[in-house]
């Protein structure tokens, strides 16, 4: 049976005791309305751990002004049973008033400067702010020896493999692989915001990355790959934020090169805003 928990002392002390019995502890952070992606994360954290944590959270200070936090859909029934299906053996359900017990306004900030400026950076000013700042109280808080997450938030990934890098944090961290569904959509919370005309058209976004992937192999040049994703997207009706091509640290390729590089997109149907990936 998973447990639930929801006070800090209580988190720390069942964490405390596993680890008095020589038990490794995983950890997967979350923002709840949970997926078969999740599942897989909780499922690779087990590959490393005993005993596994996950947490729900609605983090308000990695979201814009004018972002989804109020609507963001919030199913913690489902999320439970989810979790626990998934070998999930603690569910820890912090508050706002508990993560940020200065308030939000006078929280202290992680920001890793760098990896977060790029990309989604400059799409979302902020945004990495604020997932640095709950991920390092949530490490705190949990203190496990590794740590699961998705691949599809490429960037996100980066950047938190930056920030234990250089804060230090004794924890491995672990990339899983994107869940897709049949038509190639990644899985995403936000993809139940998409209507019945929109969600066919969603998986367009798949078949540029591969289209992406292979003029690139194909050694057409970076800003000609770019602007014909950017092209199909838009004849598909996506307002684009971006279509990159880059290297696995996220710098731009020089024309030419071979090695491993990774194809980004970002762009909005309508108000849902889809980000994927591909890695070749
Ligand atoms: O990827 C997410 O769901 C969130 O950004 C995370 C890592 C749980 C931090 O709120």
């Amino acid at each position: 049976m998973i447990e639930t928990i929801t006070e800090l002392d209580a988190l720390r002390e069942r964490v405390r005791g596993w680890k008095r019995e020589g038990l490794r502890v995983g950890f997967v952070p979350t923002m709840g309305n949970l997926h078969a992606g999740h599942y897989s994360l909780v499922m690779l954290a087990r590959q490393y751990a005993d005993r596994v944590v996950s947490s729900v959270f609605v983090n308000p200070t990695q979201f814009g002004p004018n972002e989804d936090f109020t609507r963001y859909p919030r199913t913690p029934d489902a999320d439970t049973a989810g979790l626990e299906g998934a070998g999930c053996d603690v569910l820890w359900l912090p508050t706002v008033e508990s993560m940020y017990p200065f308030g939000v306004e006078l929280a202290s900030r992680v920001r890793v400067p760098g990896v977060s400026s790029v990309l989604e950076g400059e799409c979302r000013p902020g945004h990495f702010d604020g997932v640095c700042t709950v991920v390092s109280r949530l490490f705190n808080q949990v203190l496990p020896d590794v740590a699961a997450f998705g691949k599809k938030d490429y960037q996100q990934l980066a950047v938190i493999r930056q920030l234990v890098a250089d804060l230090q944090f004794p924890i491995g961290i672990l990339g899983g692989g994107i869940v897709r569904e049949a038509d190639g959509l990644a899985m995403s919370s936000r993809n139940q915001y998409l209507d019945a005309d929109q969600r066919p058209r969603a998986a367009t976004i798949h078949r540029v990355l591969r289209d992406m992937r292979d003029a690139c192999l194909a050694g057409a040049p970076r800003t000609v790959v770019e602007a014909q994703a950017g092209a199909q997207l838009r004849d598909a009706g996506f307002v684009v934020d971006y279509a990159a091509l880059r290297l696995p640290d996220l710098a731009e390729p020089v024309d030419g090169m071979h090695g491993p590089r990774v194809a980004l997109v970002a762009a909005r149907l309508g108000t849902t805003r889809l980000i994927d990936n591909i890695e070749f």
